[in-house]
């Protein structure tokens, strides 16, 4: 099937939805600030905990076709990276619960015209999870999530059961619907993978240049053995593991692209709904390496944790985000960024190279 091209009408924003994005950033920004009078120093919002900082670079393939030449893969060329690997939650816990991924990619140095002028700097950011879809994928159902997070805030293993158990509800809903069940019930009900081996989705839609699309990258080579390893249950066990591959292997990854061939099956408002990979498959358009390297020093760590900031509307309008739970995600970052950078007197600052990332 032919790929759909993007239009600025394939959007739907709900009527109420300005009142429900100014109330969700509200909700998490006392949460944020809760968060950072209790450790003296402000972390971000959502994926608080890193687990590493690590530089690499991003090889655009040759000969891709011409639905996926588009944007910043319009040409083979290779761009330097830096990667931010985290765990969902807003605050700090021992990695004994389990928690979604986060793997936030910073591509350095692109063309094309700004999204978001006001942050600065040339680069391209993309945000992505070790599950393809998001269980509470509008507005709506995330602010439901909130209530959840809210009402167990002093328990956080009892909050992830609980969001688990919500996501199940609307996986419930989704399936009744005649949609696919979405993957993330089962991942947050898993393990203690160690998440070198994970595969990453943007889980939301956003535009591929003149087409529409899901980004997601996938382990190859040694990294790819490292699939379902439980990495234990200490509190800092992610990280460990993490750090030690690094000390003496390096890692690789495809970056691949979900073109949307139908809208109706393929919505971009419900960040819930799977996209069938039988109807369009996830096609590599790059490959992503990294060197061994320290992901954890001292100065690695205040470069993640308190410097850089990675947001999904930092970038080109050719990959602009779409979708419910995208608007809300640019007030949200905006908000969080901001707060966390005032509070800890440090510059928000966009690398222009690698050599602007401190080892
Ligand atoms: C499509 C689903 C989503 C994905 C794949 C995703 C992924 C991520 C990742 C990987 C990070 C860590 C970034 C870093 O390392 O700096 C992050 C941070 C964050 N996320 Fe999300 N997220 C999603 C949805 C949302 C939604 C719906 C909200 C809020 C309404 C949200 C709020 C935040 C905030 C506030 C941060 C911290 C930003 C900062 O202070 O720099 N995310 N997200």
């Amino acid at each position: 099937m032919e790929p759909i091209r993007y239009r600025d009408d394939i959007e739907v924003p709900a009527p109420d939805e300005e009142a429900t994005v100014r109330r969700i950033v509200e909700r998490m920004g006392a949460t944020q600030a809760q968060n950072a009078a209790h450790h003296r120093h402000a972390h971000r919002d959502a994926h608080a905990k890193s687990h590493a900082v690590v530089k690499g670079h991003l090889k655009v393939h040759e000969g891709l076709p011409a639905e996926l030449a588009q944007g910043i893969f319009a040409e083979p060329r290779t761009y330097e990276v830096v990667a931010r690997l985290s765990s969902a939650p807003g605050d700090i816990h021992t990695d004994e619960i389990p928690a979604p991924r986060g793997f936030a990619l910073k591509v350095i140095g692109v063309d094309g015209e700004r999204l978001s002028p006001e942050l600065g700097g040339h680069n391209q950011d993309f945000l992505m999870v070790n599950f393809p879809t998001l269980a509470f994928g509008t507005v709506n159902k995330y602010e439901d999530m909130l209530d959840i997070l809210e009402k167990n805030a002093g328990n956080p293993a009892a909050a992830q059961k609980a969001v688990a158990a919500a996501a199940r509800g609307v996986e419930k809903l989704v399936t009744g619907l005649g949609r696919k069940p979405d993957a993330t019930v089962q991942g947050l009900a898993n393990d203690n993978s160690h998440m070198l081996g994970e595969t990453y989705y943007t889980q939301a839609a956003l535009r591929y240049g003149d087409h529409v699309a899901k980004m997601s990258i996938a382990p190859t080579g040694e990294v790819a053995e490292l699939t379902g390893k439980d990495v234990g249950d200490e509190f800092d066990a992610m990280r460990t593991a993490v750090a030690r591959h690094f000390m003496t292997k390096g890692a690789s990854y495809e970056m691949r692209a979900q073109l949307c061939t139908d809208l109706n099956e393929m919505p971009v408002e419900d960040a819930a709904v799977l996209w069938d990979e039988e109807t369009s498959p996830f096609r590599t358009v790059a490959t992503l390496t990294f060197e061994a390297q320290d992901v954890y020093s001292p100065a690695r760590r205040v470069a993640g944790d308190d410097e850089l900031a990675f947001n999904p509307w930092n970038g080109v309008e050719a990959h602009r985000p779409l979708g419910s739970i995208m608007r809300v995600r640019k007030a949200a970052y905006d908000a969080s960024s901001k707060r966390r950078h005032d509070m800890n007197v440090v510059e928000r600052r966009e690398p222009e190279s690698l050599a602007d990332i401190a080892d």
